[in-house]
């Protein structure tokens, strides 16, 4: 079933494109802004708005005030494996993209975790191609039926962040098909997306190797004429390079704007007969026909659907996956908690959202320490952070600076034009770090301050920045480079979490800082750096984590909550990470609470995979990946009964980086190449044979389950498979029952050792049972042939297996599949 569109309606979009004259047709095609399309009044277009996705609608940024629901990371709402809450989630897109006055919005992505490295993996929903599909597409239902398009991203094989704008994949034709592009293929043929963006990579499909903005194979053969995609190919942001491959190649829309390849040399390429002016038409008809579907285009403005605003909660508690519970201790029972001890760098800086463009700012976040007050009234809620877990050292206060010409308290900012002339300055007494757009004419943005260190013993100071700086302390020279950068370190994202030079201060001590940091300008905005820090002398991590201890040890052990886990300095968009272990010390804090308090339970806050040392010790073991705004209130709703987490996970939990099948995504000579096939995630484990800590799909609930009886039926060349599930538990429950497919024996082709083929989620009172239909739809019994250019099921006996986990297996059966069928192509 495809969404249902308002495409009909209005005057014939030919006749709109036949209206228009070159310029103005080519003006549509590149944004006018970083986010917004031009408006072309005498068609009654107004500007398409576009705005990042996917865990939350950011907004364009004209509003400085602007804040936004965040929303758990991807990551978190697949491990729901629940289709009609990714339905709301899609449809609470929309209400925030039409609270922002957005068209566009730059999610889901709907790229498979190829490794556990990979630095945008939060932002995607699994290493599975069939949980991925369902999830994304009921996303991009629940956002289209609101009117507001999703834009799906990034087409395709943009599983890396190392050298993310350069390098080539290689990836052969039937994995291609059966694993990264099945996303994308379900959301245009089986949802209808009104629009895909292109990568930033390169593709070789064994065929062609060119730019994914270029890639005619990908966009114009399959993704427009065999999938009968009819909406906007949008490029990533700046990743449209070439004038004319990229126009014959399928890309519809380069942005940003203003600049890029196209806008006068497409005009010109079109009048020299290198484009022809029917692709410019076929271009500005799918734009006209994305904005009349989203209401850009002769429509009245359409009603914004109702927000609601307990999802992100209900959502961060449900996406909650129990990865141990020994002896069933969960939930704790409020009224014997008269004392809580939090623990945990992320117990008092809560790692709510990723890094990268899916940041959003959310106008309050409940932090862990917060929730759980207001959830215990009537206790004692302590929390200690158990040692910083950060390579960078905390904010600098401002409250230590004052301005070096006046003394008033704040930092002096000036804007300097060409040649160091000064063109504004003012004392602030807050700073994030950035001055944002800056103005025109404005190169280097300088801060002073005197910062006052009464403390005694060794301060660090550190001024964070990117490209052409100085840095002097008491006019003494501390760092410098001369060398400028521009928008490779917005997309690397190093601008995010610059480093800077360490200056060590004996206190008591004050000192004049003095920076001047370049303006970066790029398709995204211009801005400076200048991320202000100290390290105070008594900051120890030794300390911190001994008082931790302490006190641990003299609370009730079940009262214990250790919350670890990484930080924006760990997960991010622009870069991937080089080791799976928790940052800083972290492990060893978890292992001596657990020595004291052995039934402390641990919450895991991560988006991506993070090696468990301790895992087998502790009693019981949460994860709430990137929890969103309500971090603090889903965290006691779970640990308090309130919500089940009933999170299943949608990846593998490796024990050890030297397992993981695929362990890093580094270009090896711009080519990072998809050796391992259709062997990714956890079939790649499973070929191996080697033990995760974790399986896919694993996740306890709070209550027990049981399957009884299976049987399997064949329908629209698919299988039902009926299951008998039982909750045996004293609580009322979800279960996600998971069917896996294993192929027939012999000789067939190079099939993964056992693949998931469906799953349903469905809620049980205690002590009841029921029949669940697990539909297996005939995509998932299908190879590609890529000598016949179409989808087979290869003939045989399958074994079905039913389960909780990939590795739970609870009901084995057999469907005989007896002839060839051959799918569309
Ligand atoms: C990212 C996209 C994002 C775009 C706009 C790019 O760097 O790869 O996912 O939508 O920026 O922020």
């Amino acid at each position: 079933m495809t969404t249902a569109a308002p495409t009909t309606a209005g005057p014939d979009l030919a006749d709109l494109v036949a209206r228009l004259d070159l310029e103005t047709k080519v003006g549509l095609l590149t944004g006018v802004t970083a986010w917004r399309l031009r408006a072309v009044e005498e068609i009654g277009l107004r500007s398409l708005v576009m705005s990042d996705g996917p865990a939350g609608v950011r907004g364009t940024g004209e509003d400085p005030s602007e804040t936004s629901v965040s929303l758990p990371s991807p990551t978190a709402l697949a491990a729901t494996w629940d289709l009609d809450l990714a339905r709301r989630v899609g449809a609470l897109f929309a209400a925030e993209a039409r609270r922002h006055g957005v068209d566009v919005v730059l999610a889901p992505q709907v790229n498979i975790q190829r490794t556990p490295v990979a630095g945008r993996h939060f932002e995607c929903y699994s290493e599975d191609p069939l949980l991925t599909s369902s999830m994304g597409g009921a996303v991009v239902r629940g956002m289209q039926d609101g009117g507001v398009a999703a834009c799906l991203k990034h087409f395709v094989a943009n599983d890396s962040e190392t050298d993310r704008t350069t390098y080539l994949a290689t990836v052969d034709e039937r994995t291609l098909r059966e694993v990264y592009l099945a996303p994308f293929e379900h959301a245009v043929r089986e949802v209808g997306v009104w629009s895909v963006m292109a990568a930033y990579n390169q593709v070789d499909d064994g065929v062609l190797a060119a730019p994914a903005t270029e890639h005619t194979r990908l966009l114009r053969d399959v993704l427009k004429d065999e999938w009968g995609f009819d909406g906007v190919v949008v490029s990533d942001w700046m990743a449209a390079r070439r004038t004319v491959e990229a126009a014959n190649g399928g890309l519809d829309v380069v942005m940003p704007g203003p600049g890029g390849p196209w806008e006068q040399r497409l005009v010109a390429a079109v009048r020299a007969g290198e484009v022809p002016e029917r692709e410019i038409d076929d271009k500005v008809a799918r734009v006209l026909r994305l904005a009349r579907r989203t209401g850009a285009l002769d429509l009245p403005p359409r009603p914004v659907p109702v927000a609601h605003p307990d999802l992100p909660r209900e959502l961060a508690a449900q996406a909650t996956v129990v990865l141990r519970d020994a002896g069933a201790q969960l939930p704790l029972d409020p009224s014997a908690l008269r004392t809580v001890l939090l623990v945990g760098p992320n117990a008092v800086d809560a790692f709510v959202q990723g890094g990268g463009s899916a940041h959003v700012t959310p106008d309050h976040v409940v932090t862990p320490g917060d929730g759980l007050r207001a959830a215990l009234p009537d206790a004692d809620v302590t929390v200690l952070r158990g040692g910083a877990a950060r390579r960078h050292a905390p904010e600098l206060d401002l409250a230590r600076c004052a301005d070096p010409g006046t003394g008033a308290p704040g930092i002096r900012v000036t804007r300097l034009g060409r040649g160091g002339v000064e063109l504004g300055t003012s004392v602030v007494t807050s700073w994030d770090g950035w001055d944002r757009d800056p103005g025109p004419g404005v190169e280097d943005v300088r801060v002073e301050a005197v910062v006052r260190l009464p403390e005694p013993g060794d301060h660090l100071l550190e001024v964070g920045t990117v490209g052409r700086h100085r840095v002097l302390a008491d006019g003494v020279l501390v760092t410098a480079d001369d060398r400028p950068v521009g928008a490779e370190v917005v997309l690397d994202s190093s601008i995010n979490s610059p480093d800077g030079c360490p200056i060590t201060v004996v206190g008591p001590a004050e000192v004049r800082l003095t920076a001047t940091a370049q303006v970066v300008s790029s398709g995204f905005g211009s801005a400076a750096r200048a991320a202000l820090r100290h390290r105070r002398p008594d900051e120890d991590v030794d300390a911190e984590i001994a008082a931790a201890v302490e006190a641990a040890a003299t609370v009730d052990s079940g009262a214990v909550v250790v919350v670890v886990g990484t930080n924006d300095e760990v997960e991010s968009e622009g870069w991937d990470r080089t080791s799976l272990a928790l940052p800083g010390r972290q492990d060893e804090l978890v292992e001596r609470i657990l020595d004291v308090a052995p039934d402390a339970v641990v919450v895991v806050n991560a988006g991506a995979p993070v090696l468990l040392p301790w895992l087998d010790r502790a009693r019981t073991v949460l994860w709430t990946w990137f929890p969103g705004q309500d971090c603090g209130q889903a965290l006691a709703d779970v640990l308090l009964g309130v919500t089940e987490p009933a999170g299943r996970l949608p990846w593998t939990l490796p024990a050890r980086d030297a397992d993981v099948p695929v362990p890093d995504a580094v270009p090896v000579h711009g080519v990072v190449a998809y050796d391992e096939g259709v062997h990714v995630g956890y079939r790649g484990w499973l070929r191996a044979g080697t033990r995760p800590a974790a399986p896919f799909g694993h996740g306890l609930g709070w209550t027990t389950w049981e399957h009884r009886d299976v049987a399997v039926g064949r329908s629209d060349g698919g299988l039902d498979v009926t299951v008998r599930v039982a909750n045996t538990g004293e609580r009322s429950g979800s279960e996600v029952v998971q069917v896996y497919l294993e192929p027939p024996a012999g000789p067939h082709g190079d099939r993964p050792v056992r693949w998931l083929g469906g799953f349903a989620r469905i809620g049980l009172a205690p002590g009841t049972e029921r029949d669940v239909v697990v539909r297996v739809p005939e995509r998932a019994l299908q190879v590609w042939d890529v000598a016949a250019h179409a989808w087979r099921t290869p003939p045989g006996d399958y074994r079905v297996l039913t389960g909780r986990s990939v590795a739970d297996v609870r009901l084995v059966t057999t469907v005989h599949l007896d002839h060839e069928e051959v799918g569309r192509g």
